[in-house]
């Protein structure tokens, strides 16, 4: 009998040893230990046995079968610590793959242009304005020594919502707001913004576009400040070795009014496409401003004077990317748009 016990107990312990499963070893349990098993019989028959083999042969059994179970007990532990490793193995992520790649834009061209001057005019001490694009007749004209009926009216025009409302067509009303809100105070500001005009669209020409404002008023503000000013903005924009003149020219709201030309970027003056071969190319529309605009602001125009200009923002965009067509900026083909990607700073 006891020899029988030893045989049981090594199967029993090879049945444990090589099960891999959970439900394995426990169909081992129940075969061992279970009530219908070997060793419960083993226990049954020990009725037959004399009384002095009877405890040693009861011994015997409970330490095998406290043994099977301790064994049990560490295989169960060992294979359910397999099975969360398998587990975590699973379902672990391989960091270092690399990620879903995200298509990141740009900013558009006449952003760049925008935040381009603005940073200078900031760098300068400006201050960064705004006006509504609804504008009224009179801030747009009247306010601008533009009254109603003159003649000058017709170099702008405008789409009307009513006879006092319209979409405004530069910039230059954020002067009359300005000087308005500031109450003789000196004024130093730029006001990039959207304006329209009732243009046929070409290459050249779009009914709506953008203008950069800039207005200073002071005491004893020269012409020749004016001309410092933009001689730092074309230099900014179009490199160090640029040369501005200004040729006489005429606005209502400024006196003396200029044209405002850069040295082209491209031949470097000696004549090109981009210049039409004359060496200069226009940029934009300057002046002191007009007596009348500061009075009628509530200045003293005999003891502060100021300057104005007006850039369009477009006009910079395509002269300094080499775009052909002005319609480019607004038809949201990311063929265009793209290509301003590289060069981003
Ligand atoms: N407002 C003018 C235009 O749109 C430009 C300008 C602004 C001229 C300021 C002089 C001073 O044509």
């Amino acid at each position: 009998m006891e020899q029988q016990l030893k045989q049981l107990e090594q199967e029993a312990l090879a049945r444990i040893e090589a099960a891999v499963s959970l439900k394995e070893l426990n169909d081992v349990r129940v075969a061992y230990l279970g009530k219908k098993g070997p060793i419960t019989d083993l226990l049954k028959g020990m009725g037959k046995l004399s009384a002095e083999e009877r405890p040693k042969m009861g011994a015997l059994v409970n330490t095998v079968r406290e043994n099977l179970t301790d064994v049990l007990t560490a295989k169960s532990a060992a294979l359910e610590e397999a099975a969360i490793q398998e587990q975590l193995e699973k379902e672990s992520i391989d960091v270092t793959l690399p990620g879903a790649k995200v298509q990141i834009g740009n900013r558009h061209p006449l952003t760049r242009v925008i935040e381009e001057i603005e940073d200078l005019f900031v760098s300068m001490g400006y201050e960064i304005a705004e006006g509504p694009e609804v504008e009224k007749d009179y801030y747009n004209f009247e306010a601008l020594n533009l009254p109603k009926g003159h003649p000058a009216r017709d170099m702008q025009d405008s789409f009307y919502i009513s006879e006092e409302i319209l979409l405004r067509t530069h910039t230059s009303p954020v002067q009359a707001r300005t000087m308005e809100a500031k109450k003789g105070e000196p004024i130093r500001i730029i006001c990039p913004g959207k304006v329209f005009r009732r243009d046929t669209d070409d290459a050249t020409h779009s009914h709506q576009f953008m203008q950069i404002e800039g207005l200073v008023i002071g005491d004893n503000i020269r012409m020749s400040d004016l001309k410092g000013t933009l001689d730092a903005l074309a230099k900014k924009m179009f490199g160090a070795e640029r040369e501005i003149r200004l040729r006489p020219s005429f606005f209502p709201f400024t006196e003396p009014s200029v044209e405002v030309d850069v040295s082209c970027h491209k031949c470097g003056g000696a004549g090109c496409n981009v210049c039409k071969k004359t060496g200069w190319i226009e940029i934009l529309g300057a002046g002191m401003v007009h007596p009348n605009v500061l009075e009628m602001a509530g200045y003293d125009s005999k003891k502060v004077s100021g300057f104005a200009f007006g850039i369009g923002a477009e006009r910079i965009a395509m002269l300094k990317y080499g775009v052909d067509d002005i319609r480019h900026f607004y038809t949201n083909d990311v063929r265009f748009l793209s290509q301003f990607h590289r060069s981003e700073g």
